[in-house]
């Protein structure tokens, strides 16, 4: 990481084709791509480490991120594997199929990309409320419950081979869903004999929110919190590379011993032996404690409003927010920013770029260019790695999106010159359209 000037940082979006997933990370001053796999690890993460058992088959540290997981999540069977993406895919191979439809509030764009690669349907139900970025809603993850009963009538149970609900809503702006709203989830599910799934990358982040925001859990620790949101679910897939401040790492749970038997076949075919799913020891140890510290209320407290400093100070100043500001990152509204840019050339990438051209910080795109024709609003995500960055880093941050504000009138919008088949944002490149 290191100072670069503006000329040099127009040849590199040259080279990159306008991507900024193609440009070398020692270009990048200030990197807000993503808070997965970037936090900072703890002293005691790293101490943790130091004693990881490399064995092939029943390794020690296997059973210490097992007991940690199911102490936090009451799950029978804990599945370790490289990431997140790894236990989706695990998971949607092992229960969809083509015809299958998988409901979540939003899913995320690999989650969406894996149940498509089974020739099932990802569908989204967020609350309709929630497509007003400007509104201010303590819960604006939560799933729309009637939408859901309404689909399970529509194409039947036997159809839904599982429901998701993303905590936090990390495509619909880092939102958090409401116990309530899990509970009228699980009673619907379970209603119809359909598993329900959490995608739990932030379960810390969502806890935070339900302690501050919901009527009941102002006396609960975030970790009673979270043990209850759990204990809602059938099972769920985890990336530790969010709230668990590991660098690599996830996991797949279930309750369901006839699932869990066919996951771990196909887990030993592609990610390894099921005490170690494609981790080293050292990488099992550094979860374990995560998941521990995650939930002290100091940090998260510390967290969100870290998160909500960078959103309070451009938002204050003019420029459109998700409303409230979300957990692990603020999103901006660029399609409300910049109207001038239509939808189908790209105005968060716009933005992503001009940002990087004028101080050299990278964000990411939450919009067409991530979910084409699925995209419900065109953002530009800031999203802050955990314990990295401090308020002087933020207030450059905030300093240089308020000079992009002042002239962003001058933006132009951008074309796709090539794509590949899946997951386009990460290859992609494009040309500038005056
Ligand atoms: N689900 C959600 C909600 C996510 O945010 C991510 C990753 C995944 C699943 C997949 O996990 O990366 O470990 O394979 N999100 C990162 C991000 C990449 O930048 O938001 P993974």
């Amino acid at each position: 990481m290191h100072h670069t000037t503006r000329e040099e940082r127009e040849r590199f979006l040259g080279q990159a084709g306008y991507n900024l997933f193609l440009i070398d990370a020692k270009d990048i001053l200030i990197d807000l791509l993503t808070d997965s796999g970037t936090s900072a690890m703890s002293t005691a993460q790293l101490a943790a480490m130091m004693r990881g058992d490399e064995s092939y088959a029943g390794s020690e540290s296997f059973y210490r991120l097992k007991s940690a997981a199911q102490d936090l999540t009451g799950f029978r069977h804990v599945i370790p594997t490289h990431q997140g993406r790894a236990a989706e895919r695990i998971l949607f191979t092992v229960m969809c199929k083509p015809g299958h439809i998988v409901p979540s509030n939003t899913h995320f764009d690999t989650t969406r990309a894996n149940i498509e690669f089974t020739g099932a349907r990802a569908v989204d139900l967020p609350l309709p409320e929630a497509a007003d970025t400007q509104v201010q809603l303590p819960f604006k993850g939560n799933m729309d419950v009637l939408a859901l009963e309404r689909l399970i009538e529509e194409e039947g149970a036997a159809r839904i081979p599982l429901v998701m609900l993303t905590i936090t809503d990390n495509s619909g702006g880092g939102q958090p869903v409401s116990m309530a709203n899990i509970e009228a989830v699980r009673a619907v599910t379970a209603r119809h004999g359909i598993p329900l799934y959490l995608d739990a990358c932030r379960f810390a982040e969502n806890s935070w929110f339900i302690q501050q925001r919901e009527p009941g859990y102002a006396d609960s620790s975030p970790k009673k919190i979270a043990q209850k949101m759990f204990r809602l679910a059938d099972g769920c897939t985890f990336s530790a590379k969010k709230d668990a401040f590991a660098n690599i790492g996830g996991f797949l749970c279930t309750n369901d011993d006839r699932l869990a038997e066919q996951e771990k076949d196909l887990l030993i075919l592609t990610e390894g032996f099921p005490t170690y799913g494609g981790l080293a020891g050292r990488d099992l140890e550094a979860i374990a404690v995560g998941l521990e510290e995650v939930l002290d209320p100091d940090y998260l407290r510390y967290r969100i409003a870290s998160t909500a400093y960078l959103g309070r100070h451009i938002a204050d100043r003019g420029v459109p927010i998700v409303e409230p500001p979300g957990g692990h990152a603020i999103y901006i509204d660029a399609g409300r920013m910049l109207p001038h840019i239509p939808r189908n050339r790209f105005p968060a990438q716009s933005l992503a770029v001009e940002l990087y051209r004028h101080a050299g910080i990278r964000s990411v795109e939450i919009g067409s260019v991530m979910f084409g024709v699925n995209a419900k609003h065109e953002l530009l995500r800031l999203a802050i790695p955990r314990r990295v960055y401090t308020q002087s880093h933020i207030d450059y941050v905030v300093e240089a999106i308020l000079e992009v504000n002042e002239r962003k009138h001058e933006l132009g919008g951008f074309e796709i010159a090539s794509e590949p088949k899946f997951l386009r944002h990460f290859s992609a490149r494009f040309r500038p359209v005056r």
